[in-house]
């Protein structure tokens, strides 16, 4: 799904599919430098990440095991509240493992501390984040995120996985929706 599929939906692209693409590439190099001789295994985290892990992934020049969990947390609307519960739990055991959790966007920062704080206590190695997006102005506690694509705007985003009730999360890039789309 492209600009012209959104229509009048679409209020403004904020990151191109180019600009991920590129950006994608910098930091799987980064990746494959850090984790050169070490074994890695990727946890993605349901739903949007999916598209950061596809891209993400097939970027390096290595194999790299993926397993996948999904959180919810307990939250009304676009609001996370801090209180996770797992949806779908690893397959993987995590003892020994260096872990790279892989995420379309830290907001609040809540569901990634929580998100950290739980894989370490299963016996990972260790535990790095990757995270297409950032909102620095959102973050209600620090997390230590070891590669960013993109820091944005306290905005409300969606595509590349990112959606509004589940609508665009296939727009091939990042864009915001006009304010009239969720009665804003
Ligand atoms: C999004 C995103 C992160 C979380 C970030 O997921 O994928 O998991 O919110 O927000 P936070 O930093 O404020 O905790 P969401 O709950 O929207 O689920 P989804 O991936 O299925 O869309």
């Amino acid at each position: 799904m492209d600009a012209a599929d959104m229509g009048p939906d679409l209020a403004q692209v904020l990151i191109t599919e180019e600009q991920i693409a590129q950006r994608l590439d910098e930091m799987a190099a980064r990746i494959d430098a850090d984790y050169e001789g070490r074994d890695l295994l990727l946890v993605g985290v349901l739903k949007g990440a999916v598209y950061v892990m596809a891209d993400l992934s097939r970027r390096l020049h290595r194999s790299a095991p993926m397993d996948w969990m999904a959180v919810s947390s307990y939250g009304s609307g676009t609001k996370s509240s801090g209180v996770v519960r797992i949806l779908k739990d690893l397959d993987t055991d995590l003892t020994g493992r260096h872990v790279l959790i892989v995420e379309d966007i830290i907001d609040s920062g809540l569901t990634l501390s929580w998100l950290v704080g739980n894989l370490s206590s299963r016996g990972a190695a260790s535990v790095e984040i990757a995270a297409l997006l950032r909102k620095p102005e959102a973050a209600k506690v620090e997390v230590d995120v070891k590669y960013v694509g993109f820091d944005i705007p306290t905005e409300f985003v969606v595509g590349y996985g990112l959606d509004y009730a589940e609508e665009y999360r296939n727009l091939s890039f990042i864009g915001t929706l006009r304010p009239e789309v969720y009665g804003g």
